[in-house]
Parts: C-alpha cells; structure tokens; sequence
C-alpha cells in the first residue's frame, strides 16, 4: 500500500527512494507526476511498469535549473527564449538531446530529442535535491484522466508504488504546453497548461498546427484522458440518464433533471475550468452514470487545451492504438 506523506515531511523519504531506484508520485504545477531518476533505467522501466505505459511513449524529463537543462539537451535562441519566459511553468521543450547527457534511453523511447520542464514548487525542489534531473509523466494509469490531487493518484496507483507526496490540488489542472523548434518556427505538439496565444505574443509568430507524421507526441492519441463514462461533446440539451458538465451561466437544456451537474466555471473563465477539469470528470464517472454531457467551451485561452483533453476523453475507445 501507499502512503501518502505532506509536502514538508515528504523530501527525505522522496530522495531515498529516487536513490534507490524506485518511483514517487509528486506534485507539480500541472498535475501529479509519477517520477524517477533520469538516469537510472530501473527508476525510468517502474514508471512504465506502475503506469501500464506502452514502451514506445517517450517521457519528459524535469529539470531544477538552466544549467541542468543545458547539459542535457541543445537549445536554439527560440526555445531558450521560451524556457526564460515560462521556466518554472507548465511548458515543455522538444529539443535535441546533448550526447553522453547520461539520460537514459528508455526514457526518450530511443528518440534523438527530448522533452524538457523546469516545474514549480516541491519537484524542483526535489531535483535540485537529488542532482539529477526526473523522468515523470502523469501520475495516472496509462488511458485514464490524469490526477490533480494526491487521492486520486492513491487511488489509481495507490497499490503499485510506495510514496505520495500531497501537495494539495495542482494550480494549473491540465498538463504543460509542448512545443517543439522547426525551421525558423515552432510546432505546438500539446496544446496546455500556458496558453498558445502567450507564447505567440512572446515569439512575434503564430505557432504551426497538425500536421505532424504519425504519433510525434503519443499523448495525442486519440483515446488518451478516457473516463469509465462516454463523453458526449457540445451538448446543449441534456437526457435523464446523463451528467452535465457545465461552463458559465447558460445551462443546456433539460439541465435539472440531468443525474449528476458540476460547472467547471460559473464565471466562465477557462483557467478556472481548467484547474477543475479532471477532478470534475472523475466525480461525474463517479456517479455511475453511462455518459457524461460536456457543454460548449470557447476556443480562447486555455479553451483550446480544454477542447483537446474533452475530445480525447470523448474520442471512440475501440480499434486504437494501444492508449498511454
Ligand atoms: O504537465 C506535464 O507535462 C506532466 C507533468 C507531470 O510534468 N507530464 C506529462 O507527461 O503530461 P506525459 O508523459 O503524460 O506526457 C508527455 C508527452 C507525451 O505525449 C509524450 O509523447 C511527449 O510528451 N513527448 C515526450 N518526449 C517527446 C519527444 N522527444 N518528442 C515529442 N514528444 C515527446
Ligand atoms: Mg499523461
């Protein structure tokens, strides 16, 4: 069984066990993470293992500072631009890996990139700590919604790992924004956590879209962030048998008799619905019901990494890819 132990008593027994070899689930700005040495194929083949992960799903690797970042990976003036502006943040860079970086390869799935965040709060902390930077993707098993508190990640993981680390409900609520240096451009391969308009208006361009041969980031497959209920999209009425979820003032029809209601934002403002979203979904499935009614949500802001993570959950679960 877990345990789940505070953020301020949690640092000793979190560096033993990294130091081990073993896994712990921590907290970051975005959501929980399931983290491990970087370094140590071990910590990184338990990750996968606790999560159910298919192997071919590279991982992102956290870092503490500027100068861990830069002996793993190469940054072009763009990406370097961005980690100054939004590090610590829920921003992810895909850059080329620096040879003899010591990560190990599992957890870039053999790729020559790697996906790099500098997170906030108790992770950084931790890696500073350890000196090495940490292996970690959600906190979930592989297919389901990721956590955003430490009874959640309990609750899925809680038999497969030995240490929570609780640190409240995670601020941000979605995972980060990755992006990745093309040409003289940038790519966003995940749409989250810092909206794409933010980091258009630091770099003067739009970023490109879509596109992309095959599964570049397998976060987006399609049946990634999947409930136990259907998920049904844009509804602006609402049966018997269905939960609602709602955004801002104006209900779908037949919203009374909905079986479950929660509204992600009664003031309509996406960072709030946001930091609401996964909790939100994983109390609706809770209810038992058989499908869970989303209404609509504005594209702006962070609507956009909304919409995906929605559409994902609400994507068909048959005849797919293996989810991660
Ligand atoms: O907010 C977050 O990003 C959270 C917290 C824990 O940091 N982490 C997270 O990790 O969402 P994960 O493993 O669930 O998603 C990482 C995504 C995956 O879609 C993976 O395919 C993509 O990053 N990725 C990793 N390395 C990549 C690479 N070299 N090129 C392209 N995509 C990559
Ligand atoms: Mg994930």
């Amino acid at each position: 069984m877990t345990e789940i132990l505070a953020v301020g008593e949690a640092m000793g027994p979190a560096l033993a066990l990294l130091g081990g070899g073993d896994v712990v689930a921590i907290p970051t700005e975005t959501v929980y993470g399931l983290a491990g040495d970087a370094t140590n194929g071990i910590g990184v083949a338990r990750i996968f293992e606790a999560k159910g992960r298919p192997r071919f799903n590279p991982l992102i690797a956290h870092v503490a500072d500027m100068a861990m970042a830069e002996r793993i990976a190469i940054f072009d003036p763009l990406s370097r631009k961005l980690a100054l502006a939004f590090w610590p943040g829920p921003l992810t860079l895909v850059l080329p890996q620096r040879p003899g970086n010591g990560i190990h390869p599992l957890v870039t799935a053999g790729l020559d990139t790697i996906a790099l965040r500098m997170p906030r709060g108790f992770g950084g902390d931790l890696i500073a700590k350890l000196g090495r930077p940490l292996a970690a993707p959600s906190a979930n098993s592989s297919g389901r919604i990721s956590a955003t508190t430490a009874q959640a990640v309990a609750a899925d993981l809680g038999a497969r790992i030995k240490l929570v680390v609780d640190g409240g409900a995670t601020p941000v609520g979605l995972e980060s924004t990755i992006v990745k240096a093309e040409g003289k451009g940038l790519r966003l391969l995940r749409p989250g956590g810092i909206a794409a308009g933010e980091i258009e208006a630091l770099i003067g361009m739009p970023l490109s879209r879509g596109g992309t041969a095959g599964v570049e980031a397998p976060g987006m497959l399609a049946s990634h962030y999947a409930p136990g209920a259907a998920v049904r999209l844009n509804a602006d009425t609402v049966g018997k048998d269905e939960a609602l979820l709602g955004f801002g003032r104006r209900r779908a029809e037949g919203w009374q008799h909905a079986a479950a209601f929660l509204n992600l934002s009664e003031a309509g403002d996406p960072r709030e619905a946001a930091s609401n979203l996964f909790a939100y979904m994983q109390e609706l499935d809770r209810s038992g019901t058989r499908t869970i009614a989303v209404e609509p949500i504005p594209q702006g802001g962070l609507g956009e990494a909304i919409n995906d993570r929605l559409s994902r959950a609400a994507a068909p679960r048959d005849n797919l890819l293996p989810p991660t």
